[in-house]
């Protein structure tokens, strides 16, 4: 099952545009319904402005009308899988809550973890 997710994010980052830090990010979300949403990491020359893969691949899932998400697969080219930043799981917690998270390189070592692992305590509408 994880296969599917992670071949569908390792596509996804062939289309990073990254040509400051040269670093390509693929993500992909799974949706209840079995669907699956890509994204890459996007720059921008003023640096800030870049969007990571992973708050793509969830956007655009939301934009086209996805709620409710399964697992999210993120993959980069490290020897050490790379996790989401800070600001992606906040925003995967937010649309997500505690789901799975598959992290997987291009020399196929995987990594399955909960969210919750990667960012607890987290600051979420139940407190407002
Ligand atoms: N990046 C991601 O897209 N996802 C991550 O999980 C880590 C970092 C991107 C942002 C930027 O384009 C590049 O990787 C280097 O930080």
């Amino acid at each position: 099952m994880s296969d599917r997710l992670i071949s569908a994010a390792t596509h996804a980052r062939t289309n990073a545009h990254a040509p400051f830090s040269k670093f390509r990010v693929g993500a992909a979300v799974e949706d209840a319904d079995g669907h699956i949403h890509t994204g890459c990491n996007v720059e921008n020359a003023t640096y800030g402005l870049t969007v990571c893969a992973e708050r793509v691949a969830i956007f655009k899932a939301i934009s086209e009308g996805a709620r409710r998400f399964t697992r999210v697969a993120v993959v980069a080219d490290t020897d050490t899988l790379t996790p989401p930043c800070g600001a992606c799981r906040q925003i995967l917690w937010e649309f997500c809550g505690d789901v799975e998270i598959v992290l997987a390189n291009l020399s196929g070592k995987t990594e399955t973890l909960r969210l919750v692992t990667l960012f607890p305590r987290a600051f979420d509408a139940s407190f407002l």
